[in-house]
């Protein structure tokens, strides 16, 4: 039978997994510590680990660590915690975390969790320890659930050494998360080179990519490295990949197969080492319309996929986004009135037209505090208009005001035990965070787990 190590000191919630975990037929090993987990991995072969982050001896994260770099390297460990901040997230699944789990738990989630990890552990391959390191954050900001899954991304990519594919709408970041798989990979310390392929014309491009001879054409009166050569044992960003003309994708589908290319105008064959990372805000899925990447070339890029979700679905991430945009500007805040507006706007040019509209408030306020006059027309347009039009939109914004309001006031009766303020409202909790999220209620209201 499958053992599973539940590593929780709160003793109710420790019984409550222990129980849960038995329903799957598995044995439940509790252990209140990180010594008393030491203690019961010393003891019996476990399976899974369930792993909570503050314990009062220590941190998990250490043991996970340990573990990682001992004869433990193969058990999965799931990571459980209240704070599901970005730091610790990329640093747990760097460090090799099977998952990244927040309290209070989605109990089905957690057990099919659990579930997928005892199975992956007969298939399990070691994942190379990668060496501790402190690196930046690549300045990317964010506490949404899909942040959440976004640095979880970031962790996994980095520990692995395939090529990446980043997509997502312009504007919404996909050049910062590139850079913090990089600087969070083991090729951190090495260069990160950047092209954009859609800034020069095909002829131009393939000499900065791959570099030319001495008198490869005219105008070439010196050998030069390209960029791939640059990039050395680092990261090659490929931004716009989707925009790449059909020959040099044949090209760097070469680069991708053989492992080495020559420059233009050269018969040398160069080998390459760098890690390609690649970005674009066009279709690139083969069989996606408008798409104009050859499929093969997609497989070889995208072996790694992340999807970078447009600032709407991300909406409870806007107050903090503000908060990073003011710094170094005059202002100080926006108003609340300025705040509903740009939580109601739907931001088509994502984190970057948020950063800009806030920036050029910044200017126009004059003072310290941003309103709703100092915003742009389309943003202060977005709540009049719907206010302004007949008929289900305008219910469906009453009712909206109205259940956040609700949701608001319960939280502070409940001092954002969030627990009971879903027990006030009559509701799930994983429902009452669906809304807290849609509505950009934040962690103000943060008390409890
Ligand atoms: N999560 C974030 N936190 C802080 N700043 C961000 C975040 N996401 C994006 N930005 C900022 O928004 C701007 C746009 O980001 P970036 O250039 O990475 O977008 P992109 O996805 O590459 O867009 P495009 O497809 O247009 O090239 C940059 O100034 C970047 O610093
Ligand atoms: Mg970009």
């Amino acid at each position: 039978m499958s053992a599973v190590l539940i590593v929780e000191d709160e003793p109710g919630l420790r019984q409550g997994l222990v129980s849960a975990v038995e329903t799957l037929g598995f044995t439940a090993i509790p252990a209140a510590s990180l010594a008393e987990a030491r203690h019961a991995l010393e003891g019996a072969p476990v399976d899974c680990i369930l792993l909570d982050i503050r314990l009062r001896d220590g941190d998990g994260l250490s043991l996970l660590r340990e573990l990682r770099a001992g004869t433990h390297r193969d058990v999965p460990v799931i990571m459980a915690t209240a704070y599901g901040d970005s730091e610790r997230t990329i640093g747990a699944m760097r460090d090799g975390a099977f998952d990244y789990l927040t309290k209070p738990f989605d109990l089905p989630a957690l057990l099919a969790t659990v579930q997928r990890a005892v199975k992956q552990r007969a298939l399990a391959q070691a994942l190379n320890p990668p060496a501790a390191q402190p690196a930046a954050r690549g300045g990317l900001v964010g506490t949404s659930t899909a942040m959440l899954g976004i640095w979880k991304l970031i962790g996994r990519a980095a520990a692995a050494d395939a090529p990446v594919m980043i997509t997502g709408e312009t504007g919404t970041g996909k050049e910062l998360v590139a850079r913090a798989i990089h600087d969070y990979s083991s090729r951190g310390p090495e260069s990160f080179v950047a092209v954009n392929l859609a800034a020069l014309p095909p002829s131009l491009l393939e000499s900065e990519l791959f570099g030319h001879e001495k008198g490869a054409f005219t105008g070439a009166a010196q050998r030069r490295p390209g960029r791939l050569e640059a990039a050395g044992a680092g990261t090659l960003f490929l931004d716009e990949i989707g925009d790449l003309d059909a020959a040099l994708q044949t090209k760097l589908l070469r680069v991708l197969a053989g492992g080495s290319y020559e420059r233009v105008g050269g018969d040398e064959q160069l080998p390459n080492r760098a890690r390609i990372v690649s970005a674009t805000n066009k279709p690139v899925r083969p069989g996606e319309p408008g798409c104009t990447l050859r499929e093969d070339l997609y497989y070889r890029l995208a072996v790694i996929e992340i999807e970078v979700p447009p600032l709407r679905a991300r909406k409870s991430d806007i107050p903090l986004l503000v908060a990073h945009a003011l710094a170094g500007t005059p202002a100080r805040a926006v108003s609340e009135e300025g705040m509903a507006h740009l939580l109601a706007y739907r931001w088509p040019g994502n984190v970057r037209e948020l950063i800009h509209v806030i920036h050029r408030a910044a200017v126009l306020a004059g003072g310290e505090i941003i309103d709703v006059v100092n915003l742009p027309e389309a943003v202060r347009d977005e709540r009049e208009r719907h206010v302004a039009e007949d008929g289900p939109v305008v219910l469906r914004d009453a009712v909206a005001a109205l259940e956040k309001r609700l949701i608001e006031r319960a939280l502070e009766r409940a001092k954002g035990n969030r627990s009971e303020a879903a027990r006030q409202l009559g509701i799930g909790r994983p429902q009452l965070y669906a809304k807290m999220e849609e509505y950009g209620i934040g962690d103000r209201h943060d008390g409890s787990t």
